[in-house]
């Protein structure tokens, strides 16, 4: 006789599974259990949905919430001691994973004028995005590079890095984002303590961005052939004079207003091979309209305010606020401002989804593209 409930995910629709529990099937489940094995039909429908269902909820995180208590966090550790001093999001759906959306992690972190982090080198792929503060600086592999707010750079998957502020500049805080959740999903994740604590650095300061950075032009000879862009730092002002710039040739995307995706511009695709990055620009009073799509988004909000719908709540952000974006929920994005642009900044998973060939998206039809609030 079978001894306890068993799930059974049955649904009424022909080609799916629809199988009743009988006392037989039921002690034929549990002699399949004593042996690591089950009926396929009991789950199928659960484990191979009809649409992608996150996990993630949608969450808007405060800057003016959390700041606070990431400056207090210098006073309570080292980052020798911490290794990093960075406080995670969590998204409620995904605690287990130390995720902030899907597969994604993100924190942040605050040091000190004066502080260095230890270098060290990790499968997992990451991005800083500067949220305040002067003279943060960042070494990938001896270039280092100077950074400034709403400024990021990669420390992509096996380089050496490590993170500082110089001795004359001022506490800064910064997001960053890394794909830990998807690299230990995968169990692929190593970590290494650089031998000498430090590495030092080999380059002229900001080489990379000058060798690399120039639009439209490759410096001749120049070769590189790795999975990651060598514009290790993107910047903000020309970032923003080129939404400007493309802002004056194009209406732009009725979802996303003027967006621009940051690009490895040896290949002209994403800055890493699992995480993707992009600034858009909201122009005065755009509304875009809804859509979804696959792959998870962590946006911050670079300039501006106003809000975003995402699966009929409203979200109402300003500068430095975080939120999420999970795989296939609606999301549309409203400029408050009727005299000034607004600037999100994501990073997100979609060179994942585009390499394994998993990138859908759709159109919301419904109400002029718009979504119902609900309650
Ligand atoms: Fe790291
Ligand atoms: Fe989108």
């Amino acid at each position: 006789m079978a001894t306890k409930a068993r799930e059974n995910h049955r649904e009424d629709v022909a080609g799916r599974a629809n199988v009743e529990d009988t006392p037989e099937l039921l002690a034929y489940y549990d002699e399949l259990e004593r042996l690591e094995a089950g009926a396929l039909w009991t789950v199928a429908n659960k484990i191979e949905p009809w649409a992608p269902k996150s996990s993630s909820v949608p969450v808007l995180w405060r800057y003016e919430d959390l700041r606070a208590h990431v400056l207090r966090s210098v006073e309570l550790v080292s980052p020798e001691k911490a290794g990093r001093r960075v406080i995670y999001l969590n998204n409620p759906g995904r605690r287990d994973h130390a995720a902030a959306v899907g597969w994604l992690y993100s924190g942040l972190q605050v040091m000190h004028p004066g502080e260095v982090a230890t270098a060290h080198a990790h499968s997992a792929s990451a991005l800083r995005f500067i949220m305040e503060g002067e003279g943060a600086y960042t070494i990938v592999d001896g270039h280092k590079m100077t950074l400034g707010a709403n400024d990021f750079v990669l420390t992509p998957n096996g380089t050496w890095h490590e993170h500082g502020v110089s001795a004359d500049g001022t506490p800064c805080i910064w997001q960053d984002g890394l794909d830990i959740p998807l690299v230990n999903t995968l169990e692929a994740n190593f970590y290494v303590v650089h031998p000498e604590m430090q590495q030092r650095v080999g380059y002229p300061v900001d080489d990379m961005t000058h060798t690399w950075g120039n639009p439209g032009l490759r410096p001749a000879g120049a070769e590189w052939s790795k999975g990651y862009s060598p514009l290790l730092k993107y910047e903000w002002g020309p970032t923003y004079e080129a939404l400007q710039r493309y802002g004056k040739a194009t209406d732009g995307s009725p979802y996303d207003g003027i967006l621009m995706e940051y690009v490895n511009p040896v290949t002209g695709g994403p800055v890493m091979q699992t995480i993707g990055a992009s600034m858009q620009m909201l122009r005065a009073g755009e509304s875009t309209r809804a859509h979804r799509h696959t792959g998870s988004f962590i946006y911050q909000v670079a300039k501006g305010s106003g809000h975003s719908i995402i699966d009929g709540k409203r979200f109402d952000w300003k500068e430095r606020d975080i939120f999420c974006v999970p795989s296939w929920a609606w999301h549309e994005h409203v400029n408050a401002s009727a005299s000034d642009d607004a600037c999100l900044f994501t990073f997100n998973d979609l060179p994942v989804m585009r390499a394994l060939g998993l990138y859908r998206e759709e159109a919301f039809g419904d109400n002029g593209g718009r979504q119902p609030l609900v309650a």
